[in-house]
């Protein structure tokens, strides 16, 4: 059967924004829900200017069984892509009734639907946070999955375990559960991008901010890590690329392989100290900073191992580090203050 409806839960936000553009450019129809808590709806009308379409829309919380099931009923949705998360890791250590509720009742909520619909697609937004503190680097799909270091990290964990015990059950549905490296950059043409609520938590709007003199400097969590220059070591894959996954997935699908797991990384460790640099010589913008404490939490190293991703889906990163930190910035000037 040929996938054409695709059901995406927080399409307005970062990855579920530039997910759309390119199921929109494969000629997926897409329908969004989102209940914009980390959203804008500003970026439905990017996404319906950039690509001359209208997209059905509904504000709803994917906790709500009743308002899920209206969606269900409305549009004949032959594939899931289930984003909407909270993914604050430091927030889920203060706030781990909410994240837990959230995470994964959305995920509960929306698997009973597609159950009571009949759906047989469905693609997990999942993280490398799944691998802990990994046993080696290059982390592999194969290795094991202990516990995470925080609350969001156990929910992605708990939220596989949930779905791998249905699909030993319903044998044919097909499900996926994409290992996310860190997605940075924005969108080419300048309009999508990360656009986060408050102080950045993550590096890279972090040192976009630095960039623009919206922040005076960045401070590097850490310089003794057990690393070639001793700041820690990530998998950081441009946002359209990582998008591209989920479509390369869909296409997955239409040979109904059951569950799959695929890590979607760059393959390559790149340190704070990398990325900095790579920012600098892409924007030729100097970017302040100092060397701080470690953060709670952080791990030295983790990157992932991509060959299975390349072998089955034909997955392949098309931007470089540096387009990354071209892209990023070029959102930034764009939108001082966001959307
Ligand atoms: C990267 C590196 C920091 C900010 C988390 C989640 C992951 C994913 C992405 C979802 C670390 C350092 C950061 C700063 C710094 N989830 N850093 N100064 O922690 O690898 O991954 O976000 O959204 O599941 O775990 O990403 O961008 O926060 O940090 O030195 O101001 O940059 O210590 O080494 P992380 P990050």
């Amino acid at each position: 059967m040929k996938i054409k409806k695709v059901l995406v839960t927080g399409g307005l936000g970062y990855i579920g924004s530039h997910t759309i553009v390119e199921l929109v450019n494969k000629g997926y129809e897409p329908i969004i829900i989102d209940n914009l808590s980390n959203a804008s709806i500003k970026v439905l009308d990017v996404l319906e200017q950039m690509l001359k379409i209208k997209i059905p829309f509904y504000q709803i919380d994917c906790t709500d069984s009743c308002e899920v099931n209206k969606v269900f009923d409305e549009h004949k949705i032959d594939a899931v892509i289930h984003f909407a998360a909270l993914k604050a890791v430091g927030e889920s250590i203060q706030k781990p009734a909410e994240y837990y509720y959230n995470n994964l009742v959305s995920t509960l909520t929306i698997l009973k639907a597609v159950q009571a619909h009949g759906v047989k697609n469905f693609i997990f937004s999942s993280s490398a946070t799944v691998y802990g503190n990994p046993i080696h680097v290059p982390c592999l799909e194969s290795d094991p999955i202990v516990n995470a270091t925080n609350p969001y990290g156990q929910t992605k964990i708990i939220n596989e375990r949930i779905l791998t015990d249905y699909s030993n059950i319903h044998k044919d549905t097909n499900i996926a559960l994409l290992r996310y490296a860190n997605p940075i950059g924005a969108h080419s043409s300048g309009k999508l991008g990360e656009n986060p609520n408050g102080i950045p938590n993550n590096l890279m709007p972090y040192v976009s901010q630095v960039a623009v003199g919206k922040r005076d400097k960045l401070t590097v969590f850490g310089n003794d890590y057990p690393t070639k220059d001793g700041t820690c070591i990530r998998d950081y894959i441009h946002v359209s690329d990582l998008a591209l996954g989920h479509v390369l997935t869909l296409e997955k699908f239409e040979t109904d392989p059951g569950l799959v797991i695929y890590n979607l990384g760059t393959g390559e460790g790149t340190s704070v100290l990398d990325l900095v640099n790579a920012y600098q010589k892409a924007t030729g913008i100097k970017i302040n900073y100092t060397f701080g404490p470690r953060r709670d939490g952080d791990i030295p190293t983790n990157y992932l191992d991509v060959t299975k991703a390349k072998n089955e889906l034909g997955f392949k990163c098309k931007y470089s580090i540096e387009d990354c930190c071209k892209t990023a910035y070029e959102f930034q000037i764009k939108h001082p203050n966001g959307y």
